[in-house]
């Protein structure tokens, strides 16, 4: 079976720092390796609810802000067309790209069981407690006649208790990311509900 660990756990080169993309090209990344409108999707809905946190929670500026957006809208970009190296082929590419580390070492660690990375700075920690718990709101507003519209975070937590509804989505990686940050499960999902709703 494929391993994910990454083996590492540093990434990109220190001198890179600032180094960004705009994120126009971070789209054309996304819309040339992911052909998956569903996956496309996830990935814009993690960008909006990073950029959205780094801004309203984290008092970022537009260049911070930027890199909290760059790495949700690109945690996933390798996953649709190298599942077995998931995550190694788009850290490459972005290191061959020169880009700050800390957009870089951010992606790897949004699944610390998974690529042997562990959460350290606030976006790292962020994009770890939004990445499931994101698509198992979707999952659930994608059910109901009204989607967005409505849809209350006691419904989400009833949800989760249902072993059954979403059933791929890891309930002990959210526990888990929870665990390491100071927000609550129902003040994340608020949050979350706010700021991908919008997300087409
Ligand atoms: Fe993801």
């Amino acid at each position: 079976m494929a391993t994910h660990q990454l083996g590492r756990t540093s990434f990109g080169d220190p001198k890179n720092t600032g180094n960004l993309m705009p994120i126009e090209e971070a789209h054309s990344i996304l819309n040339e390796w992911v052909p998956n409108e569903r996956l496309r999707l996830h990935m814009k809905q993690v960008a909006a609810v990073m950029k959205a946190w780094a801004i309203e929670k984290e008092n970022a500026d537009e260049q911070t802000a930027l890199k909290w957006e760059l790495a949700g809208l690109l945690h996933d970009a390798d996953w649709e067309k190298f599942p077995d190296d998931h995550c190694r082929i788009i850290i490459e590419e972005l290191e061959k790209r020169n880009i700050d580390s800390e957009v870089i070492r951010c992606i790897a660690s949004h699944g610390p069981g998974y690529f042997g990375v562990e959460p350290i700075t606030s976006m790292e920690k962020m994009i770890y407690a939004f990445d499931e718990l994101s698509g198992f709101i979707h999952a659930a507003a994608l059910i109901r006649p009204t989607r967005y519209e409505g849809l209350e975070v006691k419904s989400i937590l009833k949800r989760l208790k249902t072993p059954s509804f979403a059933a791929q989505v890891s309930r002990e990686d959210i526990a888990d990311a929870l665990s390491r940050i100071s927000t609550t499960q129902e003040e994340l999902i608020q949050f979350i509900i706010d700021h991908q709703k919008e997300v087409i």
